[in-house]
């Protein structure tokens, strides 16, 4: 019988750290229940000393979260250990997170620190974090360019020092496959007590290489592998967790290792990912983007239709695909949608599901055939904080191509009411403007997207937007089925993000 690979996931700690993401607490914690029903092992919540919401955000991931390891970061140090147990220690399964570089790049010129010195540090910090929590895991930061010598130094001692799982991050993208191959096999040779422990690998994408270093390093026997979402992570990113996953399905003929996750769960995780951090998966995308399940060529297409394999490697089931074209229409009632939600997979309070039933009903009215993808985005943009601060109370706006653009808006917020007009170089800059005479910000408008939810000209428009102010940067997100509103909501959910911010300065907020 094939071993099963530990499926570690860090889209909440890594893949967090991937440029202009940001990801609010209750975001967290919904992309880390879909990770548990994804049923990987382990979840990174996040680097506790880094912030107060990464520290907030790993505690209620450790309340939330039964079924995973939950993991936080710390750097070889007391202070930060302590931070990464504080915020772990109400989890079921918690795991303690080390590491410290062993490259002799970093050991000049960041750590100013001697081989002796890094070595002393890495078993000092794996005894002191394995006093508070059992499951302490060890990471040699940028192993795959260190000497393979004191590489193998440094692990043992950190196994020697209570660590239970040792990892081998290729920290800055750099080996290539029989590279990692041959360094995984050497110390899995080498490693004293290495065959007592998990063996992780963790890759960065910077030649590409990523997920291919991955399942080379399993082939070796590495017995944990990290990933992300959609390998979102540092620069390149990171492993994709959907890529390594189906790699091993796939070519189970070939890997000969199985692990644990429902791969029919994959393209909702990947899509809720994509929406939460505001960034859509791309076309080409390996296993989940829009064309990965398409034929576009005559032959390709006769083939596909005279037997699928002919064409495809894996069904779109098999990653939960198929299941996006199930519809609901206007007449569906609470039950059908009740029941639909929990095939989702999607359990919430009842107070939430009445406000996400009134906005299906209100799509339902606009739009023939609602699917499991609109459904998906019309719950991204009902959770409890998409609803607090300034709300869209009504808009009218006058534009043509022989007119200056005017906008009269009116927005509420906690029980008042505001109104005003503004003109400006067409619809959205005379809404914009509007919108800010009223919370009484200049922003600026970083980036501006839109994409359509599924097919067709009633498909929901949703508006990703980056804006500026203050020395603060959000993101916001608004759906709808007329791509105006869609703008404005999503100006006004990234106005919101930011003025809810904890680390907002105190004048910037008083300025609203
Ligand atoms: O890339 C890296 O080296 C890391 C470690 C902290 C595990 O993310
Ligand atoms: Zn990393």
């Amino acid at each position: 019988m094939s071993e099963n690979v530990i499926i570690f996931d860090t889209t909440l700690r890594d893949g967090e750290q991937s440029p202009g993401c940001s990801l609010t607490l209750s975001e967290k914690r919904e992309i880390a229940v879909r990770l548990e029903s994804l049923k990987v092992d382990v979840i990174e919540a996040g680097f506790a000393v880094a912030s107060r919401g990464d520290f907030e955000s790993i505690q209620a991931v450790s309340d939330q979260v039964t079924d995973c390891v939950v993991a936080s970061l710390a750097r070889a140090l007391p202070r930060d250990i302590d931070t990464a147990w504080e915020s772990l220690r109400r989890a079921r399964r918690p795991r303690i997170h080390t590491f410290i570089a062993t490259s002799d790049i970093h050991l000049v010129h960041k750590l100013k620190k001697s081989r002796a010195e890094v070595l002393e540090s890495a078993g000092r910090a794996v005894r002191y974090a394995k006093a508070l929590c059992e499951d302490v895991e060890f990471s040699a930061e940028d192993a795959t360019r260190s000497d393979p010598d004191f590489l193998i130094q440094v692990l043992g001692e950190a196994i020697r020092s209570g660590a239970t799982v040792v990892n081998v991050p290729d920290t800055v993208g750099y080996t290539t496959p029989q590279e990692y191959f041959d360094l995984i096999t050497r110390l899995r040779e080498r490693v004293p007590g290495i065959e007592r422990v998990a063996l992780s690998v963790h890759c960065h994408n910077d030649l590409g290489l990523a997920v291919a270093n991955t399942l080379a390093a399993v082939r070796a026997g590495a017995t944990q592998v990290e990933t992300t979402i959609n390998g979102i992570g540092e620069r390149a990113g990171n492993a994709a967790l959907e890529e390594v996953v189906m790699a091993l399905r796939t070519r189970r003929d070939f890997f000969d290792r199985t692990c644990r996750v429902e791969t029919a769960r994959i393209f909702r995780t990947c899509k809720l990912v994509s929406t939460l951090i505001g960034r859509p998966i791309p076309a080409n995308k390996a296993i989940v983007g829009a064309n990965a399940f398409a034929h576009e060529s005559g032959i390709h297409q006769h083939g596909v239709l005279a037997d699928k394999r002919t064409y495809e490697i894996m069904t779109p089931e098999s990653i939960g695909l198929a299941q996006n074209t199930l519809v609901l229409g206007k007449h569906s009632g609470r039950h059908a949608f009740d029941a639909r939600l929990a095939e989702m997979g999607y359990a919430m309070p009842e107070e939430e599901r009445v406000r996400a039933f009134e906005r299906f009903k209100d799509l339902a009215d606009r739009k023939k055939n609602v699917t499991a993808l609109d459904l998906e985005a019309l719950l991204s943009d009902t959770r409890p904080d998409a609803d607090s601060g300034y709300k869209l109370e009504r808009f009218i706006i006058h534009n043509g191509n022989t007119i200056p653009a005017t906008a009269n808006i009116r927005l509420s917020r906690a029980g008042e009411e505001w109104e005003e007009a503004a003109s400006g170089d067409g619809p959205m800059d005379a809404a914009f403007k509007a919108m800010e005479k009223i919370i009484g910000l200049s922003l600026e408008l970083e980036d501006y997207a839109v994409h359509s939810v599924g097919e067709g000209r009633d498909a929901q428009g949703e508006v990703v937007i980056k804006i500026r102010g203050g020395g603060y940067a959000a993101m916001g997100r608004g759906l709808s089925t007329d791509i105006v509103e869609a703008g404005l909501r999503a100006y006004l959910n990234a106005v919101n993000r930011m003025l809810s911010g904890k680390s907002l300065s105190e004048e910037f907020r008083a300025a609203s």
